[in-house]
């Protein structure tokens, strides 16, 4: 039976776990330390935050606290963050990655995203900027700082135009939720051997009310957060839940001792969109 800590190996042979545990709108510091440490002490051990969540001094606190007490050690959590869009292109990319960590506190970061790709609504030169971005990534990858790099929001014509870079991604970190499996990165992704993470992937808490969720999450006798994490899991993707609620974030670290059918799984698959958030990567 896979748990928490259960692992799966990224293209460059880092090894990231299945479930992770997501930061994003937890800008408040006591809320934000408190949160991480909850997740940690309910087996987290891949926590996800990004310089554009605020919150990267508190994660890395509520980490480098729970080793130094013995809990753990660095090698067993996996730290994620990302380059936030307005830092994107070679010289401001290096900078940015100096400041997350010195904000972090941590000696390396276990993954390293760009968070957006640059659009082609705002950036004519969107490939190369993206390119650009990434000879920086591929740069700090090869110092030894980051054990891995990828993207965020890449759709496949994105992803394309860094196939041909030395190092390939090893995640794209997308939004998935049930009506929005976003299926063509998915396929290219696993096709071409980057692990794909769920961002929003209980689309916010839009996502928990859907009658046939509903009904799954009674018949396995789980919640319906259970049910779509575990959804996500058995697509071979990897979810990021949030929450700062330390019972919502142990309910949904339980995900384990049980599996969807395939004709549950494509029951979720067959939902309409409904839950998702709207913002498109060609647009934001
Ligand atoms: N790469 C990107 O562009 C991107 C974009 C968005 C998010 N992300 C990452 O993905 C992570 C997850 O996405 P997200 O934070 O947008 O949304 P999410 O994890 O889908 O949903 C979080 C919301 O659901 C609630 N919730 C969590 N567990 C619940 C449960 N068991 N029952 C009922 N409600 C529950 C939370 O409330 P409480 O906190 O009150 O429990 C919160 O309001 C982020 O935190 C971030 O790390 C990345």
């Amino acid at each position: 039976m896979n748990t928490l800590t259960t692992r799966i190996k990224l293209n460059n042979g880092t090894a990231i776990p299945c479930l992770g545990f997501g930061t994003y709108k937890i800008k408040d510091s006591a809320e934000a330390y408190n949160s991480v440490r909850s997740a940690l002490e309910a087996g987290y051990r891949h926590i996800d935050t990004a310089a554009f969540y605020e919150n990267e001094k508190e994660v890395g606190q509520a980490i480098n606290d729970f080793i130094n007490a013995g809990n753990a050690k660095r090698e067993d959590i996996f730290v994620t963050s990302k380059v936030w869009k307005t830092e994107a292109g070679y010289e401001k990319t290096l900078a940015a990655f100096e400041k997350t960590m010195e904000r972090i506190g941590l000696e390396y970061l276990d993954l390293y995203l760009i968070h957006w790709p640059a659009s082609y609504a705002f950036d004519d030169d969107w490939e190369n900027t993206n390119r650009s971005t990434w000879k920086a990534m591929t740069e700090i990858y090869n110092s030894g700082r980051v054990k891995a790099i990828g993207v965020s929001n890449f759709l496949t014509h994105h992803l394309k135009a860094l196939m041909e870079s030395d190092v390939i991604p090893a995640v794209d970190q997308i939004e998935i939720n049930p009506g929005f499996l976003q299926e063509d990165t998915v396929n290219f992704c696993q096709e071409n051997g980057i692990l794909v993470e769920a961002w929003s992937p209980l689309g916010r808490g839009k996502s928990l009310d859907h009658p046939v969720l509903k009904e799954l999450a009674e018949k396995y006798g789980r919640t319906v957060a259970q049910i779509i994490l575990r959804w996500e899991m058995q697509h071979d993707v990897v979810p990021l839940p949030k929450s700062v609620n330390p019972s919502r974030i142990s309910e949904n670290s339980k995900v384990f001792d049980f599996e969807l059918s395939d004709e549950d799984m494509k029951k979720i698959d067959a939902i309409e969109p409904y839950g998702n958030s709207g913002h498109s990567p060609d647009q934001a």
